[in-house]
């Protein structure tokens, strides 16, 4: 019934410890062959203990990022990279601040662009993927919308990297780290599914029962722009990690 293939692990730090020994791997291939890696990366409650444990392999075993570009998913409208809430900042937080990563080789959409110059900062950023080779591994969360970035419901198969509205479930999602939906941001700047999904190898994590029912819709559902995440059943090499209690529904 599964049409994405689904990784079931004991808990979310088993996930995660596997994922990262998968991205070291992949990091130290393209090493030895004289290529840089280039990671599509995520925020949100999901990637946490992925990034710790990124963390863990560079402190202890060695793990350069020194040839690693990153692409994040997507950033905030008007909210200034020093916010404790902005993407910016928490990828820092998170992960960059604690690797050997080169500044020039993090890439995340600007929030603070003026409104007339975002067409071209997100062609920019579009362009700036393609330079860098393509995305070898992308890292997903899914939104209780079943969003994947901020690609929320309606948003098309093909779409590439723009601006777009929120939806009030995300934002309600967002409200108490941001202490009240009246300081949540109305908009963000986002990949698109097409930029997603051109991407080599994607990989989705859930954890937690909240995340069941639509684990559910997207794995086993139908293929359609309700569920942005269902578009990853059409990739050829895709797959979610999961907890069992994402899982429960399966
Ligand atoms: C935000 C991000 C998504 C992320 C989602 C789920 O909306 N833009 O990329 O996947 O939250 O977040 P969490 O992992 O905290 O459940």
């Amino acid at each position: 019934m599964n049409k994405i293939p689904v990784k079931v692990f004991a808990d979310a730090q088993a996930a995660a410890t596997q994922l990262a020994s998968e991205t070291a791997d992949l990091i130290r291939a393209n090493d030895d062959a004289g290529r840089p890696t280039v990671l599509g990366l995520a925020t949100g409650a999901s990637p946490i203990l992925y990034y710790g444990e990124l963390i863990r392999l560079h402190r202890g075993e060695g793990l350069s990022f020194t040839n690693v570009i990153t692409f994040n998913l997507d950033e905030y409208v008007n909210l200034p990279p020093g916010h404790k809430e902005s993407y910016w900042f928490f990828m820092h937080h998170h992960l960059f601040n604690h690797i050997d990563i080169q500044p020039e080789n993090i890439h995340l959409p600007s929030g603070m662009i003026a409104e007339t110059d975002i067409p071209a900062h997100c062609e920019a950023y579009e362009q700036a993927i393609t330079s860098a080779g393509g995305i070898d591994l992308q890292i997903l969360g899914i939104g209780r919308t079943g969003h994947i970035g901020f690609n929320e419901p309606g948003s098309p198969k093909d779409s590439r990297t723009r601006a777009v509205q929120l939806n009030e479930i995300t934002r309600e999602d967002a409200a108490p780290s941001f202490d009240g939906i009246e300081h949540v941001p109305t908009a963000a700047i986002t990949m698109g599914c097409g930029t997603i999904l051109a991407a080599r190898r994607i990989v989705l994590m859930a954890w937690g029962p909240g995340k069941a029912p639509i684990v559910k819709k997207a794995v086993q559902g139908p293929v359609n722009n309700i569920v942005s995440a269902s578009y990853l059943q059409e990739h050829p090499n895709a797959a979610f990690y999961l907890d069992q209690a994402a899982a429960a529904n399966l």
